[in-house]
């Protein structure tokens, strides 16, 4: 045969354009695109003229990672991409998490020792970084960005992640130096521990309240100071899961001002409330996350950032544990907001939400879609265009959508090792029903297709989104009209 694979009769869908036509197979990639590609193949599909959009790329999980209390990820990278396919996505970049004290080097092999038997659709890794000593800043980072971790997310609360600003200057500069992009969690510390603080003070320890303890204003604040520090050092920035209003319009306003701040968010920030923490007993910790979902008017304004551009990603935010002494709540009925897990699944429902809710709907173009769950995905982290698109010479992943299939969301019909769902009983409509990666068809008929360990380790390039803007604080230009040197 000509081909591997081909899928006739579909209409195909990338961040760029829409056309109708065939897509042809060979060696993992596509080869011919087109009307009516001639050939034969050792296997066709018939699209019947569904859409077909490239894989999914999610951009922030968290797979078989311990959190910062120490607490394990219900998902490893076998259940975690299982449930990643099952849902469209075909590339996940989870993290590689330093603890402090440990060599990000062993970190980075030790994720890749979990992963490498495990994983059945192709990832990266973006490394976490918790203690900026000199030997990480100095040799293990601006190696490890020649091998191919090309972004690395910093914590600013969190007392086990967070770092100082002090700190994250150290790591903005290096990042602009070396051609790396910098994600960051944005929320005032201090002002969580404060307010945590007096409400266990006063008996407020129902999971509610974990929604209170995060204020708003506390990831306002932080999302400010964040893109400060970046200014200051011309560094490029991406702010990860963000959930409301005045940090979204902080972010728009610096995007204006030409700098290079870039915006993430999540399905729990369109399609959960704080109010879905308001439960008897510890129920409530099941909707937990930080930061928390907020409210519908917080909601609608996700969506217009979504729509105009300001957010570039959508991703899951991934984070799974289940709903016992192992997982969200590790004091059992005792625990209090401060001791629950913080997190929620999303691997799987990831696209089909923003499908229904947000294409079905008419909030985003379908092409918009694409953009926010794939294509961006893969130009902001350096896998672009072997990840993120249809493309003659792009690696074949894509997936065969039924956008009239109606599903009601039930966590015995996902594929992660969660336990629940917090969009239990939602109605979705349209779902990717046939999954291809790198030319194998790994979900087909409700069956998964795909070996364990059958993914691949993929080293990200230095991206775009990570070369400067041009421009430091102005105290920091004026140093060459004194002929001095660039301080970093
Ligand atoms: O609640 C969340 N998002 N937990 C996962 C860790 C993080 O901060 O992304
Ligand atoms: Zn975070
Ligand atoms: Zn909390
Ligand atoms: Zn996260």
């Amino acid at each position: 045969a000509d081909y591997d694979l081909i899928v006739r009769n579909a209409k195909i869908v990338t961040a760029e354009r829409q056309s109708e036509g065939d897509i042809a197979v060979k060696d993992g990639k596509v080869a011919a695109l087109g009307a009516d590609v001639k050939g034969t193949a050792t296997r066709e599909i018939d699209a019947g003229g569904k859409f077909v959009l490239p894989g999914g790329v999610d951009s922030h999980c968290h797979i078989e990672q311990r959190s910062g209390m120490g607490v394990m990820c219900a998902d490893d990278f076998y259940t975690g991409t299982v449930s990643a396919a099952f849902g469209g996505t075909t590339t996940v970049i989870p993290f590689a998490a330093q603890h402090r004290g440990m060599s990000l080097r062993q970190v980075v092999k030790d994720y890749h020792e979990a992963a490498t038997p495990k994983a059945v659709i192709d990832y990266a890794f973006h490394l976490i970084i918790t203690d900026p000593t000199q030997q990480v800043l100095g040799q293990e980072l601006p190696a490890l960005i020649k091998d191919g971790y090309t972004s690395f997310k910093i914590y600013m609360t969190y007392d086990a992640m967070k770092v100082s600003d002090y700190q994250i200057l150290d790591i903005l500069a290096l990042a602009r130096r070396d051609g790396a992009l910098v994600m960051v969690h944005a929320e005032n510390h201090d002002m969580i521990q404060w307010l945590a603080h007096h409400l266990v003070d006063q008996g407020h320890v129902a999971p509610k309240f974990h929604a209170i303890a995060h204020a708003r204003v506390a990831e306002a604040e932080a999302t400010n100071r964040a893109i400060s520090l970046a200014r200051l050092v011309d560094a490029p920035l991406l702010l990860v899961h963000m959930s409301e209003i005045e940090a979204i319009d902080t972010l728009r306003q610096a995007q204006k001002k030409g700098l290079k701040i870039f915006g993430e968010t999540c399905p729990q920030y369109i399609a959960l409330t704080a109010d879905d923490m308001d439960k008897p007993g510890v129920e409530g910790a099941m909707w937990c996350c930080s930061p928390p979902p907020r409210d519908s008017e917080a909601q609608e304004a996700v969506w217009a950032a979504l729509k105009d551009g300001t957010f570039q990603t959508f991703s899951s935010d991934h984070a799974p544990y289940q709903f016992n002494e192992k997982g969200k709540i590790p004091k059992g009925d005792k625990t209090t907001f401060k001791e629950m897990a913080n997190g929620v699944p999303g691997l799987e429902i990831r696209l089909p939400i923003l499908f229904s809710e947000g294409v079905q709907k008419g909030r985003i173009t379908l092409q918009q879609f694409v953009a926010l769950t794939s294509a961006n995905h893969a130009k902001l982290y350096g896998l672009y265009p072997k990840k993120g698109t249809i493309a003659v010479g792009s690696d074949a992943d894509f997936a065969i959508w039924d956008a009239d299939k109606d599903v009601t969301i039930r966590w015995k019909d996902l594929h992660d090792n969660v336990g629940y769902s917090p969009y239990e009983g939602r109605q979705i409509k349209g779902w990717p029903i046939t999954v291809v990666s790198r030319g194998r068809v790994v979900v087909e008929d409700g069956k998964l297709n795909a070996a364990r360990g059958s993914g691949q380790f993929l080293p990200c390039a230095s991206p775009d989104s990570a070369k400067p803007q041009g421009q430091t604080a102005p105290e920091l230009q004026s140093m060459s009209r004194f002929g001095l040197k660039p301080l970093f």
